[in-house]
């Protein structure tokens, strides 16, 4: 398939791309608008690159929404990006349906208001059937804690067995984390200049293929997202072999 001047070949599709949607912030400040209004284009950004995928068919998408670092902002911010959350579920949701598109939510539920909480679990529910592709958001996600968020579980469900451990397997501790089955990551795109992977999806990219734009995320196009599956394509991937 062909779009935006890139031949795309449909049977080396990534199964999985995430993309950290940096730079909202600076694209603001270059402005001279408040944060606030880079979010706000950035969740514009987010919802075209979802509706062009319909053309693409990429199965699943991880983008990083929250991370349990970005407490660490002020209160101002912190909640304009709840209330998106919020906006997200409940304007957002009949499209996906519509579109056959399943909703993930993958984080931890710490310190994430309660009403916001029940809200996201049952988009996540409206949306189980769906099968055409999956969006998985992460908020409120941290790769280190998800980690040590498996690790506590295994702990507790291997308690008085400790010998079974024997045979426990990578796949066995993959069933732990936030959501089993999800493919590892093929390619991470990181947009806004920076070239680092900021605590997302540690254990899924540990042979991702990494992408970065210096594009703040509002000025990212379908067209880039074309060029970056192009270039995907175009590497050599070894996984530690020859
Ligand atoms: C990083 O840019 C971006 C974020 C912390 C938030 C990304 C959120 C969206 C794209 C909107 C969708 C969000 C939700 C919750 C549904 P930055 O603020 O770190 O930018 P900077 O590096 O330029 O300061």
């Amino acid at each position: 398939m062909r779009h935006y001047g890139f031949d795309l070949d449909e049977k080396k599709l990534p199964a999985h791309i995430a993309i950290i949607m940096d730079g909202n912030g600076r694209w603001a400040q270059e402005r001279s608008f408040e944060r606030a209004k880079g979010h706000e284009k950035g969740y514009e950004t987010l919802k075209r690159i979802i509706d062009f995928n319909k053309k693409i068919g990429v199965k699943t998408i991880s983008v990083y929404a929250f991370s349990t670092e970005n407490w660490q902002r002020p209160q101002k911010e912190v909640s304009f990006l709840m209330q998106l959350a919020v906006n997200l579920v409940q304007e957002y949701t009949d499209t996906l349906i519509r579109n056959n598109i399943r909703l993930l939510i993958t984080g931890t539920d710490d310190n994430v208001e309660a009403g916001l909480l029940s809200l996201l679990k049952e988009a996540m529910k409206r949306t189980e059937h769906c099968d055409f592709y999956t969006l998985n958001i992460a908020f409120n996600y941290g790769g280190r804690r998800e980690i040590v968020d498996a690790c506590k579980k295994i702990v507790v469900a291997y308690k008085g067995r400790e010998k079974d451990l024997r045979n426990f397997s990578e796949g066995d501790f993959e069933n732990n984390l936030y959501q089993a089955g999800l493919p590892d990551v093929d390619l991470m795109i990181r947009s806004g200049g920076e070239m680092r992977i900021s605590n997302f999806l540690l254990w899924q990219s540990v042979y991702a293929e990494l992408w970065f734009t210096k594009k703040f995320w509002p000025d990212f196009t379908a067209k880039d997202f074309c060029r970056a599956i192009y270039q995907y394509q175009g590497r050599k991937r070894r996984f530690g072999g020859l």
